[in-house]
Formats: C-alpha cells, sequence, structure tokens
C-alpha cells in the first residue's frame, strides 16, 4: 500500500541530545494521525522532517511514495504545514498574507485572491482581512495560519499543535476544520498534547515520549490500555480520603493517584465502575464536592503506559 504519508526508523540527534529515537509513523490517505506526546517528545522534529525542512539522521519517511530527502520538491507540493509558531508577516494584512502565499505557489493573482477570500471566509476572518495581523488576537493569528497552509490545496497536512493556546470555542473551530479536510479527502498529521483532543479528531493516535512510539492504535484501542475514562472524586473531609481510596481502588481494581492534594482519580473501564463509586460512597456516608468521570489527561496516559509522570520526565 502507498501510504499517505511514512516514516520509518527516523533517528534524529542534536548534539548530545536525541531527538528522534527511531520512530515510525504513517497514515492512510483521508486518515488523521494524532502524534500525542508532552513537551519535547520529537512531535516537531518528527514533522519538520516529514515536511523536508529537517533531515534525518537515519532511517527514511516518504509522502505520496515520495522521499522527503530525495524528492523534497515533489513533497513539498503535496503537503501543507502550519507550525507551532505562527509563520506569518505580522506587518502584512490577512488577505495580502495569503495571496502572497499563493503568488508563491503559481497561483494567478486573480486566483490566489479568489483563494484568500474564500479561506479567510472559512475561517471566520472575512472582517479581519484588511487589518494588520500584528492586530490579531492569538486565536485569530492560529486560524490565519491553519489559513495559511491550506491555500495550496495540500493532499497532507501537517498540524503542529494546532489548537495549544486557544479558548474552547476557538479550539471547537480548528476541529471543526479538521472534520472538514478529512471528509475532503485530505491526510492530516496532527500534533496534540491533549487525549481530548487526539480521541475527537483521529483514526489512530501514536503516543510518543523520548521520540519513541510508546504506544500506538485508535482512540478505543488506546483507551483500552490506558483505561477509557477517569474517575476524580474529592471527599468533603479530608479524613475520608483513606476510606475514599479503598473504594475507588476496589472497584476499579487500578492503583489509585492523588495528582493534588484531596483529590483521587483512577482510570476506569467504563461508567459502570462509576456508578459503583457513587453508590458505595453514599453507601459509607463520605460526602464529596467533586465527582466527575472524564478521559483521562496526557499526564494520566504516560503513567498508565510508563509508571512515570510527564512532568518528571522533564525534570
Ligand atoms: N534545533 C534544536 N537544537 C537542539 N535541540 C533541539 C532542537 N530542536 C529540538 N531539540 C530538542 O529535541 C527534543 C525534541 O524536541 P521537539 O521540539 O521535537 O519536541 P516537541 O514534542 O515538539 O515538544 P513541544 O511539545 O514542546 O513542542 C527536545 O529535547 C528538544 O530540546
Ligand atoms: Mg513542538
Amino acid at each position: 500500500m502507498v501510504w499517505a504519508f511514512e516514516a520509518e526508523g527516523l533517528v534524529k540527534r542534536y548534539g548530545k541530545t536525541t531527538a528522534l529515537a527511531g520512530i515510525d509513523l504513517r497514515a492512510e490517505r483521508g486518515a488523521v494521525l494524532g502524534v500525542l506526546g508532552p513537551n519535547g517528545a520529537g512531535k516537531t522534529t518528527a514533522v519538520r522532517i516529514l515536511a523536508t525542512l529537517l533531515r534525518p539522521d537515519a532511517g527514511r519517511a516518504a509522502v505520496g511514495g515520495l522521499d522527503v530527502v530525495k524528492d523534497a520538491a515533489k513533497v513539498r507540493r503535496l503537503i501543507g504545514l502550519t507550525g507551532q509558531y505562527a509563520s506569518v508577516d505580522e506587518d502584512l494584512t490577512g488577505t495580502q498574507n495569503l495571496v502572497l502565499i499563493g503568488q508563491l505557489l503559481d497561483l494567478r493573482t486573480s486566483d490566489a485572491k479568489a483563494r484568500a477570500a474564500e479561506l479567510l471566509a472559512g475561517f471566520g476572518l472575512s472582517e479581519a482581512a484588511g487589518k494588520q495581523v500584528k492586530t490579531y488576537s492569538g486565536g485569530m493569528r492560529r486560524r490565519l495560519d491553519l489559513a495559511a497552509s491550506l491555500v495550496g490545496r495540500p493532499d497532507v497536512i501537517y498540524l503542529d499543535e494546532p489548537t495549544t493556546g486557544l479558548d474552547p470555542a476557538k479550539r471547537e473551530d480548528v476541529w471543526t476544520m479538521v472534520r472538514a479536510l478529512a471528509n475532503d479527502g485530505v491526510t492530516v498529521l496532527l500534533t496534540t498534547q491533549y487525549l481530548e483532543e487526539a480521541d475527537a479528531l483521529a483514526d489512530t493516535i501514536s503516543v510518543i515520549d523520548h521520540g519513541k512510539v510508546i504506544a500506538n492504535g485508535s482512540p478505543g484501542e488506546l483507551k483500552r490500555v490506558v483505561g477509557g475514562q477517569t474517575v476524580l472524586v474529592r471527599p468533603s473531609d479530608p479524613a475520608h480520603l483513606d476510606a475514599a481510596g479503598a473504594i475507588v481502588a476496589a472497584v476499579a481494581g487500578r492503583k489509585v493517584e492523588s495528582p493534588a492534594r484531596g483529590v483521587l482519580t483512577v482510570p476506569v473501564d467504563g461508567d459502570a465502575a462509576f456508578t459503583e463509586i457513587v453508590q458505595r460512597l453514599a453507601r459509607d456516608r463520605i460526602p464529596v464536592t467533586e465527582l466527575s468521570l472524564r478521559l483521562p489527561s496526557l499526564d494520566e496516559v504516560f503513567f498508565t503506559l510508563t509508571g512515570h509522570h510527564t512532568k518528571e520526565d522533564a525534570a
């Protein structure tokens, strides 16, 4: 099968730092691959290699069957990249930025203008189109950045942490856009630090740590490994912590964590466990101020997969 993009055994070192230690990533045409990892895991390095901006020290990567080193120029015609840090020109307007990119991609000026207007409208930026980018909010810049990567109608698009720093409403806008792209048959590589985001968008998730894939699969498969959801309990009276912890541990059959003082969390496989925890807490008259069922955070995913926390990692 010709993968939309494929990386095999990628290694990249910066002096003594091994950013990538032999990483494999691949996606079928029209699929969304979520690359989930904490700060410094190697996400941006992998994206830069797949985008022909960086050469690997070992391994190979291809887009549409074309090698990113040997056929870099051809690969660039297939891809769009939204970097982790804004790549648009602050002194130009939204329209000028997109038209300029269109011209660099050899579009006729009239076509570049039409494409710019279409994208600005699609990202809710029509009103701001004539304003200099330096007057934009962070969320508007992010959206302009995404629009910029779509000017050339790429087959494959790399979105490097596209929602980091966005408020929840803007995050939803980006999610909607990613889904629309995938529906159009565009292949998406999305890096993120949020399991929730990968779960919402990705067909396959690769969890990476220290430049290695430590888990790979569909969101469903991954959730089966790390526990589908997390129960959080905060007893009203800290004196009840041990008793509550014993209940939670017994029902979940997993080790209970205390990510913050007075709070207990544990991964569970389904909401039946949640119901049982609620019932047992009530039966033992343990009042709570907080009780919730949610997807695990990246940190909890890491703890389950590796036995250590993302923050310990950085230290
Ligand atoms: N140009 C560089 N020179 C030296 N070290 C680098 C360089 N770029 C990245 N690194 C190191 O390589 C490792 C991987 O970095 P990378 O930027 O790929 O991680 P990331 O997963 O994108 O992190 P973040 O979530 O913070 O964006 C880190 O240890 C980083 O410090
Ligand atoms: Mg990065």
